[in-house]
């Protein structure tokens, strides 16, 4: 049986991947500690996921450790000598970060470290797929050339008609501390791969989404713009009238790629993921779309601030990915994506 260590496994991308590989039978040991409750408070708690798992998956085994705790991890590895390693643990947002930083760097950059690691001294075969994200850009991809549409920025450079691919700058840009942080574990990702030749590969996400989302203000875009719609609750816009663009991509197809990884994997390698163009939304794009599927108006107010180095349009180009993996692709629209999480959330208000 192929053993599979995930971590943060109660978080979206982490619980998603659980599950994709339990129906595969593979034997999976998930790490988490319920941080993200501590970063978010009761609204970001991650144990009905934790419970969900324990409920659903038959060959899932719950690990309570924080990946900070160098050598608990180091620990687990010598035990258990897993196949293959997918790790989502982190601090995810940019804008806690500031508040938090020695948890955020030592969460995001010490943790990978002390699982990559553990990995090379126990089981350096073994393929290492880590979820970094686009803010190693930085806010670099702000300085391109822009247009403004009736409900949306989009680039006013067909060299950026597909979006950004993974050759664009990680330099010399404002990325946040989070985006910092980011950053040194992406190309720790990479410099394991290639200093030491194990099949590691950083996963540069745009916005990774679905129904397992405990979506937040501070993180989640759009769990969180369709939680408010369906709670009737008041969101807010940050800046850019509204019409900054996200890629969005449900955390299957994520899983849907990590598996493609696993089977073919290769050495130090970085992929953009995201919905690409095709799955791509501006806020007032989104506000229009949920208010179709819920029947419900979209109460809101408007900030003239933007967020600190937020993108005014990010896209995702996929053509890295599609070239080394032929046989993904995304398999659930937009559309799809907006009625599964609305869903979601429509089962967990109630409760
Ligand atoms: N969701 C997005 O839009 C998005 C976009 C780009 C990149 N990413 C990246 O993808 C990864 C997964 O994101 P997500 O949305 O699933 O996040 P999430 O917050 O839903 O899940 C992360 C999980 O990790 C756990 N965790 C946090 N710190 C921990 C620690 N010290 N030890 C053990 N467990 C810990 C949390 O409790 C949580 O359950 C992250 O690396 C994130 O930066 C996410």
């Amino acid at each position: 049986m192929k053993k599979l260590l995930v971590t943060g496994s109660s978080g979206l991308i982490g619980s998603e991947v659980v599950r994709y590989f339990d129906k595969l039978a593979w034997e999976i040991y998930g790490v988490d500690n319920n941080m993200r409750a501590d970063f978010f408070g009761e609204r970001g708690d991650t144990r009905w996921v934790q419970a969900q798992l324990k409920g659903e998956c038959q060959n899932f085994k719950h690990v309570e450790l924080d990946i900070r705790n160098r050598s608990g991890v180091l620990d687990l590895f010598k035990e258990l000598k897993p196949d293959y390693i997918c790790h989502t643990a982190a601090q995810p947002s940019h804008d806690l970060a500031a508040s938090r930083p020695f948890d955020d760097f030592d969460v995001n950059a010490g943790g990978t470290l002390n699982l990559l690691e553990s990995a090379r001294q126990f089981c350096p075969e073994s393929p290492f797929v880590h979820m970094s994200t686009n803010k190693v850009y930085g806010d670099g991809p702000n300085n391109l050339p822009l247009k403004e549409l009736e409900t949306r920025w989009d680039f006013d450079d067909e060299a950026y008609r597909n979006g950004i691919s993974e050759n664009f700058s990680i330099d010399q840009s404002k990325h946040s501390l989070f985006g910092a942080s980011k950053v040194a574990a992406d190309v720790m990702v990479q410099e394991y791969g290639r200093y030491f030749n194990m099949p590691t590969c950083a996963l540069r996400g745009g916005c990774l989404t679905g129904p397992n989302h405990s979506g937040v203000e501070l993180h989640g875009f759009l769990s969180y713009l369709i939680k408010v719609n369906l709670a009737q609750e008041e969101y807010t816009i940050f800046g850019y009238q509204g019409k900054q663009v996200r890629d969005n991509i449900h955390s299957y197809d994520v899983a849907r790629f990590i598996d493609a990884f696993f089977q073919n994997p290769r050495v130090g390698e970085v992929y953009n993921i995201g919905g690409g163009r095709d799955n791509s939304t501006s806020i007032l794009e989104a506000f229009q779309r949920i208010e179709a599927i819920s029947g419900l108006p979209m109460r809101y107010q408007y900030s003239d601030e933007n967020r600190i180095g937020d993108h005014i349009c990010y896209i995702s180009d996929l053509a890295k990915m599609k070239a080394h993996f032929p046989s993904w692709d995304i398999t659930k629209n937009l559309q799809v994506v907006f009625e599964e999480i609305a869903e979601s959330w429509k089962k967990r208000l109630v409760v």
